[in-house]
């Protein structure tokens, strides 16, 4: 595909040049570089399997929307991922409510917050994008219109998480935020938590951007992350990039993260300098709360060039493009 659309471009390009070279106004002829997309990036190691399913629409010369929503399917249905979609870690009081957002080339948006019983929030985000006149929907508002759309509602908590869940209450001292953020980093915690933020620019040169995340693990009933929040978790300028984030989002939130990166991108900063400057912003104003918890974001340019920043160590993402299909890249960081 990726060589028949190259032909298709180099064939165009010989026929442009014949029809400038005849009307003798040919100034320069810009070459296509068609490297650097269709591209698909997201975050963490689990992205590598959500970009190959993206890619499957984008290589094909699909919708980076189409791509996206397909891609982050896939950890939303994974039954060994604990930390995004049907077998997400619960709340502290047993409920597993997920968050969502998607954002398209239009700066259209859709989101989902706190929603029970839908394996796939991404897909119900989605719809009230394209189906109602709202940008947000969330707890039983937002499963009532799931259920209407004709999601199924099921129940999502695995006997795995129940255990899980249960082990935790035995020594669970309700304790806010900060023993919560305490275990996100700790490597190797069984109950670090993730998301998967992606991002894809498609053969158009079009952008859309999905964030989809269980949050933290038994967080307070009606606890909401960044990741369902435009701006914060994800954010999407055609003109510019993207970006979004993962990790405690709180403080992600406190500094509307992700736009931050698009705008600081807007002003010249690549995308790795655009999420260091973000991520020095949260070190800055919370120096001490920073050095215990983990945030990081992952930003692309119009031009597909992109890059990541984290506070801790040991934030990856991964890339598909038209060059390789499973690149993991180790992401910088602060500390
Ligand atoms: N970044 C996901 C969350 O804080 O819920």
């Amino acid at each position: 595909m990726y060589n028949r659309r190259k032909f298709i471009k180099i064939t165009a390009a010989g026929a442009s040049l014949a029809a400038l070279t005849r009307s003798a106004v040919a100034k320069s002829i810009v070459p296509v570089d068609d490297t650097k997309y269709p591209i698909v990036i997201s975050t963490w190691d689990f992205g590598v399997p959500a970009n190959k399913e993206a890619w499957t629409i984008l290589g094909k010369g699909g919708r980076a929307l189409d791509a996206v929503e397909a891609g982050v399917k896939i950890p939303e249905a994974d039954m060994n991922n604990h930390t995004v979609g049907r077998a997400g870690y619960p709340d502290r009081d047993g409920h597993v409510s997920l968050d969502a957002c998607i954002m398209d080339e239009n700066g259209n948006c859709g989101s989902v917050a706190a929603i029970e019983y839908i394996a796939h929030p991404i897909s119900v985000a989605r719809a009230v994008m394209e189906k109602t006149p709202h940008v947000m929907l969330v707890g039983e508002g937002a499963t009532q219109f799931a259920v209407e759309q004709g999601f199924k509602k099921e129940k999502l908590l695995t006997p795995e998480s129940e255990k899980a869940w249960k082990e935790w209450l035995k020594t669970a001292q309700y304790s806010p935020v900060v023993n919560i953020e305490n275990q996100q980093h700790v490597p190797g915690s069984k109950y670090n938590h993730d998301t998967i933020g992606m991002l894809a620019i498609d053969a158009k040169g079009n952008i859309s951007g999905a964030c989809t995340t269980s949050g933290m693990a038994f967080k307070m009933r009606g606890r909401v992350g960044d990741s369902p929040i435009i701006g914060a978790g994800l954010y999407v300028d055609n003109e510019v990039g993207g970006a979004t984030s993962t990790g405690v989002g709180e403080e992600v939130i406190r500094n509307v993260g992700s736009f931050l990166v698009v705008e600081l991108m807007r002003q010249g900063l690549s995308p790795e300098d655009a999420c260091k400057e973000a991520v020095n912003r949260i070190i800055k104003k919370k120096p001490e709360t920073a050095k215990k918890i983990q945030v990081g974001f992952l930003a692309i340019n119009k031009k597909g060039e992109y890059g990541a920043y984290a506070i801790q160590s040991g934030f990856s993402f991964a890339v598909c493009n038209t060059q390789q299909q499973d690149l993991i890249v180790k992401g910088k960081s602060a500390m």
